[in-house]
């Protein structure tokens, strides 16, 4: 368990099934990632099954620590396509109980995402993509130290209109250098 201010990123439940049906199948969510195709029970089965295979990928949920010991489950992240050679890493995240969306939870989130990328795993350099459109997600990467990088011009065909991709990255010691850590 990874312990922030107000969120932990912790590990993945099976009973976690049903929230993440509903974030993965609502297009006000899937519009901001890669997923378009309807995510089936079958399917998110089989991606927790196969989760203790992946060489190449950590998941983590995000939750809220309730002041009775319980957790409210609010989204997950992860660092997936690790090159564990270059020690380059892609994260992502979705915050998927909207109630709890531009509250600051998904920046420290990240946050701790990036704590966990650099001093656990040893990364060298982590890299995401995110849409034009998405305005929220792009203030939160470069507040917690992700500059951008480059586009993919019209790379995303969403919501009846093409999309740039944003490549925006963080380097280990522009980490550390913003952390002081
Ligand atoms: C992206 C995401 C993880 C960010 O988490 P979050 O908890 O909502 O984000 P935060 O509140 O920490 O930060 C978002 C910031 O953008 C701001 N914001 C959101 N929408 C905005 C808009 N349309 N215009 C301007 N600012 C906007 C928020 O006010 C907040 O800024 P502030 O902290 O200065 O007030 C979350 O919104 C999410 O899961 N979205 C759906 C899935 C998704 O987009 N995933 C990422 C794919 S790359």
């Amino acid at each position: 368990m990874l312990r922030g201010k107000r969120v932990n990123l912790g590990p993945i439940k099976r009973e976690y099934i049903e929230s993440f049906l509903k974030w993965f199948n609502d297009p006000e969510i899937t519009q901001y990632l890669l997923a378009y195709r309807p995510m089936t029970r079958m399917a998110e089965e089989e991606w927790m099954e196969n989760l203790k295979n992946r060489e190449d990928a950590i998941y983590l949920s995000i939750v809220i620590p309730n002041d009775d010991g319980s957790e409210t489950l609010i989204g997950n992240c992860g660092i997936h396509n690790i090159d564990w050679k270059n020690r380059v890493g892609e994260v992502g995240i979705v915050s998927g109980e909207k109630e709890y969306q531009n509250k600051g939870y998904g920046t420290e989130a990240m946050e701790l995402l990036l704590e966990y990328g650099f001093e656990t795993v040893n990364l060298h350099r982590i890299e995401l993509f995110t849409y034009d459109f998405n305005i929220g997600a792009f203030k939160s990467y470069k507040k917690v130290g992700f500059v951008e990088e480059g586009r993919k011009r019209q790379f995303v065909w969403i919501n009846g209109s093409y999309h740039d991709a944003i490549l925006m990255g963080i380097l280990a010691e522009e980490w550390r250098e913003k952390t002081k850590k």
